[in-house]
């Protein structure tokens, strides 16, 4: 299936330069067609005859290259099926984000109407330089991105900034190529949902809809159809509602969204006063979505529940499944302020049917999100 595809990959200045050989055989044992550009300073860390030598393809440098007629950044950026920057170093990264195109790189990566991942890698100041920053949550709007690792430095210093296991960088690039939910309509809720009490004030709870969101790109990237519900911007109620509707033509619901398990009994129309009878709130239960989705999915739909928990996460875990008649469950503990509500890292457990069980150990949620889908997709039972 990959043997069809060409894999562009640019290389910049940086010392993970070299680990970037290795990729190129890892993209080339699988018969992918690899081309690589570098930029100028890209060679002072390896050398063009090893890149050509292990691509089996010319290297392309020069921005101005007079030998064809074609521009050189159109010919390439057509050609391929995905374009891999790594190490993106934090200059190149800088001028992608703000559609710079001064060199041969960063004018295939303007011009790439496919997508693009970004590995950066760079020295720690540098990563957590607040413009450095600032441009990667641009950037990680319309590409997608394999963030640095903690680690060992070149710089001779511990921390964040390496680039991250060349693993990963293959797997988003596998993902993008192969697409392996293509066709799939996968339906995602995120976010704390927020009931109100009067105009002025309402109930909702400390979920970031981080790992919601995560999972959402994941899916996109592997090729599924997307539909994010954004649980913040809405009740249980308003959240119940869309769910159903999406329930009709989803392949999956993915319900990571914490839904309040109660809303006020009465919605004041107006700003409760402070010497009023608004001291007590009177609370209502609202419905399980889960549960209900559960009851009434097609035979072949695969419906995952999220569950947070703040202790026994495996037993009350083993408990939920069942009560709410979910295919997965994807369980997190919250105590832990490493992982959970607002980390960028989560590390959790995924319980299906059957009651087995698979840990996914600490990783950023968009890692974490791959495994899920990799996990539910193919285990679902189909009843
Ligand atoms: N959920 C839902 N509707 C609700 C409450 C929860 O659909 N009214 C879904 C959540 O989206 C999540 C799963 O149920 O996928 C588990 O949520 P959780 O808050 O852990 O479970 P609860 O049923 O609220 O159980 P408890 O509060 O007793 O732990």
């Amino acid at each position: 299936m990959l043997k069809s595809k060409t894999v562009l990959i640019g290389i910049t200045g940086g010392i993970a330069a070299y680990k970037i050989c290795e990729l190129i055989r890892m993209f080339k044992r699988t018969g992918v067609n690899v081309k690589v550009i570098c930029t100028p300073n890209a060679l002072e860390f390896v050398t063009k005859l090893t890149l050509q030598n292990l691509s089996g393809n010319e290297v392309a440098v020069e921005q101005f290259d007079t030998g064809n007629f074609t521009p050189g950044h159109i010919a390439l950026a057509d050609e391929a099926d995905v374009m891999v920057i790594a190490p993106c170093s934090a200059n190149t990264l800088s001028k992608i984000a703000n559609g710079y195109a001064d060199n041969l790189l960063t004018s295939v990566a303007c011009a790439f109407t496919k997508p693009v991942i970004i590995a950066p890698a760079m020295n720690t100041g540098m990563w957590e330089n607040p413009t450095i920053k600032a441009h990667l949550a641009h950037l990680e709007k319309n590409y997608i991105i394999c963030r640095p690792e903690s680690g060992f430095l070149a710089c001779g210093t511990e921390g964040n900034g390496r680039l991250c296991g060349l693993d990963t960088i293959f797997d988003a690039a596998k993902d993008v190529l192969t697409a392996p939910l293509k066709g799939k309509k996968i339906v995602i809720t995120a976010g704390g949902t927020v009931e109100n009490i009067d105009p002025v004030r309402y109930l909702t709870n400390r979920s970031s809809g981080k790992m919601g969101f995560a999972l959402a790109i994941a899916a996109r990237r592997r090729g599924a159809q997307v539909v994010f519900l954004d649980a913040s911007k809405g009740s249980a109620l308003d959240l119940q509602k869309a769910v159903n509707v999406e329930l009709k033509t989803a392949d999956c619901i993915i319900m990571a969204a914490a839904v309040a398990d109660y809303r006020p009994k009465m919605v004041s129309s107006q700003k409760i006063k402070k010497n009023s009878e608004g001291k007590y709130l009177e609370l209502t239960e609202n419905p399980d979505i889960l549960t209900e989705i559960c009851l009434k999915k097609r035979p072949g739909q695969v419906i995952v529940g999220f569950c947070a928990e703040s202790e026994n996460l495996m037993e009350n875990a083993q408990d939920k499944i069942k009560r709410k008649g979910c295919d997965f469950l994807v369980a997190n503990d919250i105590s832990r302020e490493d992982i959970g509500f607002g980390a960028d890292d989560n590390e959790v457990l995924i319980i299906n049917r059957a009651g087995e069980i698979k840990r996914i150990e600490k990783a950023p949620k968009e890692i974490i999100a791959r495994e899920i889908l990799k996990e539910i997709w193919g285990g679902a039972n189909g009843g």
